[in-house]
């Protein structure tokens, strides 16, 4: 029995190590920050609202000095970008590189964050003749910081459109076009050899909207679905809730097939508009919140996907402000979580402290102790709730502000609302057994202040802080982001329903 129980032991750890080679981090949520507005607010004004929002991930589409500047001294992580237009010199000249590290990277670190450079934007979707010096660029980028010292601090990668994952469902056939492999290979070669990770774009909007119905805007939007509607991987038996993992585990799939089982993923772009033209009906107030509500929960979970559960995928939303200056449908210029003057275009469902983007003012709820719950099953979530639920029980100890009065249902009344506001509120996790319920009368009492009360902290800052500046010190330039929908993908991800439904 001993020596069973010690191997089963031995080879969980074995799984779990394996498991955590490809990313044992938190996930984190980010945000991108597009310039494409006629009212920028200045690098000041972005940062306080940043910070307001307890934004602590940004991604820059450039290398902007001033808002470089500005991110200086916050704690504020950031990817800049290599612009497009710059890539092509880049890759042709290690000078013209090292030139570009010296000038963009090292005059900001160490008292800007930067943690990351993204060298271009979609190139192999969007700008197919730079594909070829790609992996030069990123190279001769890299070196240039392993001369800095800066490369085990300093990743540097390149963000893909999932468009060049083919045949994306069921998401364990899925590979990258071949005619792209001469890149791909090098590339995540050298994304494995140095530590970086393969940046994704993923857009679930434009999966729907292209699969003509076939694709359920549920399945999109991370709705709950009824089990029979869940999309089942035929080769792997994995069930799959939504589309966003889907493409995730399809380019986990696309990467083993090539033979790199070890390269962690993080999605450079997802996001869903707010407003469209009569051509784009789903482009909605309701389902933009619903689906970067979900997307926020679900990547703050570390829920992974069914390919690498509890492996997190962190995510940098698409994105903080509506860019009036986009080109393109009415959609293109509705995708931020803010308008130029820092007021939201939405609140999102995400009330709870600790969380990015949270909203506390109104129509809190808290989770506390059933009146008359069994004192053992109480006891019992109590224990679970401050040993795996980490919340912090310390506030309960003697001495401390919530000790009194010292009892089961109170204690565990705080444990629960701390739980249930650390999971952003979410559906179901203020149950406990049956013992746990709602509220939306404030359990604090004396200096005992419950998680999610008063929460002034968390809540959107004043839009007038934010009021917007003529005199933008951000460049006006503004780099290419492309969306780009993955025709075959899509194709692929419907006929597999088609079949589905026909089964
Ligand atoms: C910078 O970011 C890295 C990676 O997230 C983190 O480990 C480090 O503590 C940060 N440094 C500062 C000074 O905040
Ligand atoms: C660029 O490459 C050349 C040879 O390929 C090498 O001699 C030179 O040191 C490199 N320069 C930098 C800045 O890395
Ligand atoms: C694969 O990539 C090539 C080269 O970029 C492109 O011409 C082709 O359309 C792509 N194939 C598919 C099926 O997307
Ligand atoms: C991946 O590894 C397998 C087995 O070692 C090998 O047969 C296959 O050719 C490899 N594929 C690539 C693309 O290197
Ligand atoms: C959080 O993760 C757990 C498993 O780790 C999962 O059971 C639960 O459904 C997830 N909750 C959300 C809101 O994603
Ligand atoms: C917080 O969210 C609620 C419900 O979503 C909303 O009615 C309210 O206006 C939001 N609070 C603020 C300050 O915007
Ligand atoms: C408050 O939240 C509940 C449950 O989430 C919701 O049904 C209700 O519409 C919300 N009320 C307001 C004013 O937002
Ligand atoms: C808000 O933040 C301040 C300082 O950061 C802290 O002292 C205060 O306790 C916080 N209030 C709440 C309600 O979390
Ligand atoms: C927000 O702005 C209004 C007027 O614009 C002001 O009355 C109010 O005090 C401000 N609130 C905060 C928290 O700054
Ligand atoms: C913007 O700059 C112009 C001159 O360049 C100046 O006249 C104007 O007062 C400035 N506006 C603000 C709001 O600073």
């Amino acid at each position: 029995m001993k020596t069973l129980k010690g191997s089963s032991v031995f080879l969980l750890l074995l799984l779990v190590f394996a498991v955590s080679a490809v990313s044992a981090e938190d996930g984190f949520i980010g945000v991108n920050v597009g310039t494409d507005l006629s009212d920028m607010p200045n690098p000041t004004q972005v940062v306080a609202l940043l910070k307001a929002q307890q934004i602590r991930h940004v991604r820059l589409f450039d290398a902007d000095r001033a808002m470089l500047f500005a991110l200086a001294n916050t704690g504020i992580r950031v990817t800049v970008s290599v612009p497009s237009d710059q890539l092509l010199g880049i890759g042709q000249s290690n000078a013209t590189a090292a030139n570009w590290v010296s000038r963009n990277i090292l005059v900001h670190v160490p008292s800007t964050n930067i943690t990351a450079i993204a060298v271009g934007s979609e190139v192999l979707t969007t700008l197919p003749n730079a594909s070829p010096i790609l992996v030069s660029a990123m190279q001769f980028i890299h070196s240039a910081l392993v001369a800095a010292k800066l490369d085990s601090h300093i990743k540097v990668s390149t963000p893909h459109s999932s468009s060049i994952i083919l045949d994306s469902f069921p998401p364990s056939q899925a590979f990258f076009n071949r005619s792209l492999e001469p890149v791909m290979i090098p590339l995540l070669k050298f994304l494995q050899s140095t530590g970086s990770f393969l940046m994704l774009n993923v857009y679930p909007y434009y999966d729907y909207i292209q699969s003509n119905g076939a694709i359920a805007l549920d399945y999109a939007l991370f709705r709950p679905l009824p089990p029979t509607k869940e999309a089942v991987d035929r080769n792997t038996l994995l069930h799959y809730t939504n589309v966003f993992d889907a493409v995730i585990d399809a380019a986990y799939f696309a990467m083993s097939y090539l033979n790199f089982t070890n390269i962690p993923i993080i999605v450079t772009e997802s996001g869903w508009p707010s407003k469209g033209d009569s051509s784009e009906p789903d482009a909605t107030l309701d389902n933009a919140n619903t689906y970067n509500s979900n997307l926020i929960r679900h990547v703050l979970n570390n829920t992974g996907t069914p390919k690498h559960p509890g492996i997190a995928i962190s995510t940098y939303i698409y994105e903080l402000y509506n860019e009036d200056l986009r080109p393109g449908s009415l959609s293109e210029k509705n995708w931020g979580l803010f308008n130029a003057n820092g007021v939201p275009v939405y609140i999102l469902h995400l009330t709870g402290s600790g969380t990015v983007l949270a909203n506390d003012t109104t129509n809190q709820t808290y989770c506390v102790a059933k009146e008359g719950a069994d004192k053992k099953l109480l006891q019992a979530a109590l224990d679970w709730a401050c040993g795996p639920g980490k919340v912090d029980c310390n506030p309960l100890l003697q001495g401390n502000p919530c000790y009194d009065p010292d009892s089961v249902i109170a204690h565990a009344s705080y444990a629960f609302d701390a739980y249930y506001h650390k999971m952003a509120m979410a559906d179901g996790t203020c149950n406990f057994n049956g013992v746990a319920t709602v509220t939306t009368s404030d359990p604090s009492h004396g200096s005992c202040t419950f998680p999610g009360s008063g929460g002034r902290n968390n809540t959107f800052i004043n839009g007038t802080s934010l009021a917007p500046s003529s005199n933008s010190t951000v460049s006006g330039c503004h780099s290419q982001h492309f969306h780009n929908y993955g025709f075959l993908l899509l194709s692929s991800i419907l006929s597999s329903l088609v079949l589905w439904g026909a089964a």
